[in-house]
């Protein structure tokens, strides 16, 4: 068994021995942990600090362990302090005193800074294809709905008409956001620790370069204090995901909103659905609010991790351990957001009928009527005013604009003759035809723009 606590003349107390350890939330790192001990294990060897024997012993009993952990084989024994020490004491018990060389030249602060990167990196790259998935998801009800046209809001008021396509293209450019952020933020994960000991580097003549080509880092760290105590990285992807999850959130307010029996736009499949254990009508979209609330647990990951940071003196401090709760929590929780929302976006029905309806109420082409007149000559405040009048009037009269006839709009104003009544909401879509705009041919641009990024 190895033992650190040569220093001290009693046991942990057994509260606080539960209290200190990091095992239950860390063992996730087996993986990571291992392949780092096998790369610095190659490169002692290499360097002739330890023995090319001991060297394949350390592996070889490494693996057996990797092992021993995915056939769920390996005890972790609650007294170990982390996955460092549970994996390094395992390899003792195996192999013998030769596992104890395998900590040379290392520091468990080094040793978990490098895993955890190596977990980010892998997070980042599974993270990135759940988003790729969702735009997909975005893009293909898109496609396949590109001639529905839907009120647009602002305030949650009916505004002025669009197509759907165009409504979902705008989650899909805000998850492209998301996506290109996460890949900015790789460069600054893509950086090896190891070699930095405990914080002031090591007294052997270690190869570094060697063990982040190894391990597929591209650079090594510059500073071994910053190195041991640096967690930006894990920030960037907290605050990354916050983001992410902010957009899935809107996202889910709108689902909940038009599968409301208000809008009825949209139905999703039961299977991401619930039932009232009182409303037998009821089919609620549980996993659109959850979604919601589940973004507010991802903002708090990110506060309490900027808050652990705030206060420490370089370097490592074991408060630092306490990054792992709920960094894991937030990449769990995105991955699995992704997923869920791209299979539910797939199982949306649009219902055009109710959305017809909703398009005849509204007064949704109120603008397109004020730059009818600018168009004729008016002033466009002017304008606006006349209109304003006018739908005042025909919201007396208990009629929409197209239920009006000319001698109706010649009342507020003679610069209205009869090709006022040809506004429809096709030539109010086809009128935007300017480069992010709304009119059917600029949409089908943006859809063929977003088949090559998902392809
Ligand atoms: N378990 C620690 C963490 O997760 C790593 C060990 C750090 N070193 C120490 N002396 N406690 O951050």
């Amino acid at each position: 068994m190895s033992n650190i606590r040569g220093r001290f003349s009693k046991p942990a107390d057994k509260l606080a021995g539960q209290y200190t350890t990091s095992l239950p939330v860390d063992q996730r790192l087996y993986k990571q942990d291992i392949a780092g001990s096998i790369a610095h294990a190659r490169m002692l060897a290499k360097q002739r600090i330890i023995t090319q024997t001991d060297a394949r012993k350390i592996v070889d009993g490494l693996l057996a362990i990797q092992k021993e952990i995915e056939l769920g084989k390996f005890q972790f024994k609650p007294e170990m302090e982390d996955i460092h020490m549970a994996v390094e004491s395992r390899l003792i018990e195996k192999i013998g005193e030769v596992g104890r060389k395998l900590h040379t030249a290392r520091s468990r602060n080094d040793q978990i800074a490098l895993d955890i990167r190596l977990f980010t990196k892998e997070a980042i790259a599974e993270t990135q294809k759940g988003i790729r998935a969702l735009q997909k998801a975005m893009l293909e009800m898109a496609e396949k709905n590109r001639a529905v046209v839907i009120p647009g809001y602002t305030h949650v008021q009916a505004a002025q008409p669009v197509l759907l396509a165009h409504h979902l293209l705008a989650y899909f450019d805000m998850l492209q956001r998301d996506f290109e952020r996460f890949n900015d933020s790789l460069k600054r994960v893509d950086v090896m620790p190891l070699g930095s000991g405990a914080l002031a580097g090591v007294t052997y003549k270690i190869d570094r370069e060697f063990v982040a080509k190894a391990l597929g880092f591209s650079k090594v760290s510059k500073n071994s204090m910053d190195a041991v105590s640096d967690r930006d990285f894990i920030i960037e992807y907290e605050a990354n995901a916050a983001i992410t999850m902010m957009h899935l959130s809107r996202l889910a307010e709108e689902l909940v909103l038009w599968l409301s029996v208000e809008f009825g736009y949209i139905e999703i499949d039961d299977a991401y659905a619930t039932g009232s254990s009182i409303m037998p009508q009821k089919k609620n979209p549980d996993v659109a609010e959850l979604a919601r609330g589940k973004t507010g647990r991802v903002y708090g990951n990110l506060m309490a991790l900027l808050t652990i940071m705030k206060g420490l003196p370089l370097a490592y401090n074991s408060d630092m351990q306490e990054d792992k709760p709920g960094y894991f929590d937030t990449v769990d929780t995105l991955q699995t957001t992704l997923t869920i929302f791209a299979g539910m976006i797939k199982s949306v029905k649009v219902n055009k009928a109710n959305i017809q309806r909703a398009l005849g109420r509204g007064y949704i082409l109120a603008t397109d009527v004020a730059d009818y007149l600018v168009k004729k000559g008016a002033a466009f405040r002017t304008a606006h005013e006349i209109v304003g009048k006018l739908v005042n009037y025909a919201v007396s009269k208990g009629k929409t604009l197209a239920e009006l006839d000319i001698k109706e709009y010649q009342q507020f104003s003679p610069l209205f003759k009869a090709d006022v009544l040809k506004i429809t909401i096709e030539s109010a879509l086809a009128a935007r035809d300017i480069t992010g705009g709304t009119a059917p041919n600029q949409v089908a641009r943006a859809l063929v723009a977003a088949r090559k990024i998902v392809v």
